[in-house]
């Protein structure tokens, strides 16, 4: 949670290359990142996403990687999710009907952040791969990332959405200007994920205490669920996930309306559970070997996962 005191440590880690080398040449490291990454390759996610969908949960995936500061690798990561999405077409019996199946993007590693015209080749880059999972049936939702891009992905988003109606996108309700950018984005056909935010954000732009994050995301919740779109309610949190089974009685929302998301990993039995109340429940599914961004901003979310790495840190 927010309150975890090596919160900011951790995701300033997250950022650093230096860190990255040492911390990815650990052997002990990848038994733990392995709870959290479905593998390096598509083999390995295809099947993880596989035994998802047989126990009744849906799947989104994320191929790891963000920060790009090369086109070809922006290329490479487009290329990942064409192959990605070619093999979700082998699934469909696993799949049924409805969009179980669906792909979340990093802008950042589409090229968004390359100096001169990144943001024109992050959307290219993003329409191509929209492109093809519309073909295919699969759903598409964008990431958020640190507050500097906001902007720059609604932006990018918007555009999307004029070929794309249905694209999703994220919203981090710790950023103070989120309430606001749920009522811009939950008109009719939207899908929005509301998450916390898992970055390390200044006070100027972000609720720090984790009680006022909390009713952030509360009050997010209720314009989403009050609104036209479709809510996707992206936390482990019980708090939460009890507000929008509540919030959905009061709208009169269905199973069909609104769906629950939660990481690879995280919670499985809760995941579980709730699907076995007849709630839809989306599991995001990363994989990839730049695992490391994602792995730091997991640990940086709860001490006891921090712990856990610190004591295979002690015996390495
Ligand atoms: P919180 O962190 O308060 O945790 C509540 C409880 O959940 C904990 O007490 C614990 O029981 C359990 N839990 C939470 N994290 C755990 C962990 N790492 N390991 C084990 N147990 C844990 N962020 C972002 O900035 N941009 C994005 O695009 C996304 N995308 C996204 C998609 C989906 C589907 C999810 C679920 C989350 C994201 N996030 C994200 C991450 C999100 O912002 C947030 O950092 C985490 O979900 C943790 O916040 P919770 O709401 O789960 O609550």
């Amino acid at each position: 949670s927010l309150s975890n005191p090596l919160r900011p440590v951790l995701l300033a880690a997250a950022r650093s290359s230096r860190l990255e080398k040492t911390v990815s040449g650990m052997t002990l490291t990848r038994k733990l990142v392995d709870r959290f990454v479905a593998g390096d390759a598509e083999p390995a996610a295809v099947s993880a996403v596989r035994d998802i969908l047989t126990s009744g949960r849906f799947v989104t995936v994320d191929y790891l990687g963000e920060d790009t500061t090369d086109p070809a690798q922006a290329t490479a990561t487009v290329d990942a999710y064409l192959s990605l999405l070619r093999s979700y077409a082998t699934l469909s019996e696993a799949a049924g009907t409805q969009h179980t199946l669906e792909v979340s993007l990093k802008l950042s590693a589409l090229g968004q952040s390359l100096p001169g015209d990144g943001e024109k080749i992050a959307l290219a880059n993003a329409h191509r791969i929209v492109t093809a999972a519309d073909e295919v049936g699969a759903w598409v939702t964008v990431d958020a990332e640190d507050h500097t891009t906001t902007d720059s992905t609604l932006s990018i988003v918007e555009e999307l959405r004029r070929d794309f109606p249905t694209l999703g996108t994220v919203l981090q309700a710790y950023l103070h200007r989120t309430e606001a950018d749920c009522r811009h984005f939950s008109g009719s056909g939207s899908r929005i994920r509301l998450c916390k935010g898992a970055y390390k954000e200044p006070a100027d732009v972000a609720f720090q205490k984790p009680g006022e994050v909390d009713a952030s995301y509360l009050r997010c919740l209720k314009v989403l669920m009050e609104g036209d779109g479709y809510p996707m309610v992206a936390s482990h949190d019980p708090t939460m996930i009890d507000a929008a089974l509540e919030l959905a009685t009061l709208t009169e929302r269905t199973a069909e309306d609104f769906e629950f998301q939660m990481l690879y990993g995280i919670r499985d039995g809760e995941q579980r559970r709730l699907v076995a109340e007849g709630n839809h429940l989306r599991v995001y599914v990363p994989y990839g070997s730049q695992w490391y961004g994602y792995f730091m901003r997991r640990l940086a979310e709860r001490p006891a996962n921090l712990m856990f790495f610190m004591r295979s840190l002690a015996s390495n």
